[in-house]
């Protein structure tokens, strides 16, 4: 959507490098990029990135893609979560997509593997925990999914061995 405000937050100095090259915005849809860490909720909130691109007031949609499995329970990242949630309107959306050892083992084992050689440990969630961050959120048809059982916009071959991922949306009373 060329009209759209977005703010993109990431903590790795490649990604900002990219950014900085790539990101570009236009007047009618400004799009910002935030060098912070997710864990980082009053930075992420009361940064000029935040302020000046989003009108916090109105809904708007936090989607966190692919991060929160690098975030270990002993980071609080459902407090992460309900702290930037609690900053935003009613009717406002929480998108998350999430690695998840449910189904496909395989893949699963080797991507946590291939990580933790990097130096990486990435903490996989079930279903149940993974609809914890929606505590308190209307969860959109249909919940918490593989993510290539997520409405799917055409037949697909992908099985859900080759994703090992959830994908689920709430809606914020
Ligand atoms: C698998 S990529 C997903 C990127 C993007 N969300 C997407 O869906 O295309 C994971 C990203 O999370 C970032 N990341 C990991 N831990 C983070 C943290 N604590 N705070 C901010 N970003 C983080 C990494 O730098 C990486 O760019």
């Amino acid at each position: 959507m060329p009209d759209a405000r977005i703010v993109y937050a990431d903590n790795d100095p490649l990604v900002l490098a990219h950014a900085r090259a790539l990101l570009t915005g236009n007047p009618a849809g400004r799009t910002a990029y935030l060098d912070a860490d997710l864990r980082d909720v009053d930075t992420i909130l009361g940064s000029s990135e935040v302020r000046d691109t989003l009108d916090l007031t109105q809904p708007v949609a936090l989607s966190v893609f692919a991060i929160l499995h690098f975030v270990p329970d002993s980071d609080d990242p459902y407090g992460v979560i309900r702290r930037l949630l609690d900053a935003l309107a009613p009717g406002s959306y929480l998108a998350l997509s999430h690695g998840t050892a449910d189904f496909g083992s395989t893949g699963s084992a080797e991507g946590v593997a291939n990580y933790r050689a990097r130096g990486i440990n990435l903490q996989l969630r079930d279903a149940a925990e993974l609809a914890r961050f929606f505590d308190g959120l209307d969860l959109v048809e249909p919940g918490v999914q593989a993510l290539n059982r997520w409405r799917p916009e055409s037949d697909s071959a992908l099985t859900d061995d080759q994703i090992n991922m959830y994908g689920a949306v709430g809606r914020l009373r």
